[in-house]
């Protein structure tokens, strides 16, 4: 019987005592054994949970060590409730491709390597690189033709209820950070989404979006900039130079980008947020042109990874001789972060003096942003810098 389109259906079944219930679908659930398209069943004292289709027996080892019994049977189960739940919804269609187009293989390690995670810019879904790459998946979908890789990566997408699907691959090491987003569904890769308000807008197979920086953007965004100039050195489409000009109220953002496809999807928001007054862009590598703004601006903003060290003394100088504010990102190991910033501190008082700057440059803020890997954190630190001249 095909499971997913009937009403009611017979299913490998689990039968535990009625108050060991919730330990066990907790066990079951984390374990990827519980088929939540079919509502648990009480009778009696016992409650039957349905179990997935094509688990391994291997898999029913987590069962072992229960401290109460577990029977398995065969039940009729009811459907649950559609869940808007999107794993769920990605489980229930990724198992039933599997079983429309792989009915006689072993399907329970497939299933269970599905997506966990992913992104969503505007109606594109983006699978992280790890997506449908273990080698069970890899083999598997070498043998599919076009129409089965089609309809796999439509069945993602309606799931996810999305329009089209990319996978990204790593982002280049090259100076302008190019996304490598590979499109899987879809003709194109030009996306348009709202971020705290902003409108963007930019082609993803063609530059990178860290909506892992959400929480700084929205940060920055909320920092009152009334009035200000404001130097973005690595603005990318846009990701803190349209907060800054939109949100923060700055007067003007200089926005520094060397990437064509990162300006064409900046100069698109500029126009879309109704921006044009009070950001220029300026085309091309900020080491030759930041000296453009020297003594200008009241804030300097540095967002690229690993390090932005190399412009550090020309964000001192595109402050205005009164100071300023800096915000500086930085990939740090967590054990060293408080010794990254004194040295920071340091470096900065160094160059403003070489820069014949007689300021007092200190901290009070450390943002953590997110992990960058497992003992890196991607963190902002915002340093004043303030005039000892009356
Ligand atoms: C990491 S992206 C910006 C990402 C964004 N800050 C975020 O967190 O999502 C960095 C941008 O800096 C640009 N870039 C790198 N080196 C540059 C340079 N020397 N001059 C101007 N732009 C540069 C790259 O093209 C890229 O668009």
């Amino acid at each position: 019987m095909s499971g997913s389109d009937s009403i009611s259906a017979s299913y490998n079944a689990l039968a535990c005592p009625l108050e060991k219930g919730e330990t066990l679908h907790l066990l079951l659930d984390e374990h990827d054994l519980l088929d939540s398209g079919w509502r648990p069943m009480r009778r009696g004292e016992t409650l039957l949970l349905p179990l997935r289709l094509g688990v391994v027996p291997e898999q029913f080892e987590v069962l072992e060590n229960l401290s109460f019994e577990v029977i398995f049977s065969q039940e009729e189960f009811e459907k649950a409730e559609p869940s808007n739940n999107p794993h769920a919804a990605l489980q229930r269609g990724i198992e039933r491709w599997l079983h429309v187009n792989f009915a006689s293989e072993e399907l329970g390690a497939l299933i269970s390597q599905r997506p966990h995670k992913w992104e969503r810019l505007g109606d594109l879904i983006v699978l992280p690189e790890q997506a449908f790459a273990s080698s069970e998946w890899a083999k598997l979908l070498n043998q599919c033709s076009e129409t089965q890789l089609e309809s796999l990566w439509r069945c993602v997408t309606e799931a996810l209820s999305g329009g089209r699907l990319a996978r990204q691959h790593s982002i280049a090491k090259d100076t302008f950070r190019s996304s490598q987003t590979e499109l899987l569904l879809g003709d194109n890769g030009w996306v348009e989404f709202l971020d705290h308000g902003v409108r963007f807008g930019f082609d993803a197979t063609q530059v990178m979006f860290s909506s892992g920086n959400n929480t700084e953007r929205r940060r920055i965004g909320n920092i009152s900039m009334n009035g200000e100039v404001v130097v973005d050195a690595y603005a990318g489409v846009g990701y803190y130079a349209l907060h800054m000009a939109h949100r923060s109220q700055a007067m003007l953002v200089h926005a520094f980008e060397m990437n064509p496809h990162s300006i064409e999807g900046l100069q698109w928001a500029i126009e879309a947020n109704g921006l044009k007054d009070k950001i220029i862009v300026h085309q091309g590598d900020n080491q030759q042109l930041l000296p453009l703004i020297y003594g200008q601006a009241d804030r300097c903003h540095l967002g690229l990874l690993p390090s932005t060290e190399r412009v550090w003394g020309h964000a001192i100088q595109c402050l205005k001789p009164s100071g300023g504010w800096l915000h500086i990102h930085m990939n740090v190991q967590e054990k060293d972060i408080e010794n990254w910033k004194e040295e920071t501190l340091e470096e900065l008082r160094n160059l403003a003096e070489a820069h014949e700057r007689n300021w007092s440059i200190e901290s009070q803020h450390l943002e953590k942003v997110k992990w960058f890997s497992p003992r890196v954190r991607h963190v902002v630190l915002d340093v004043y810098c303030q005039s000892r001249d009356a």
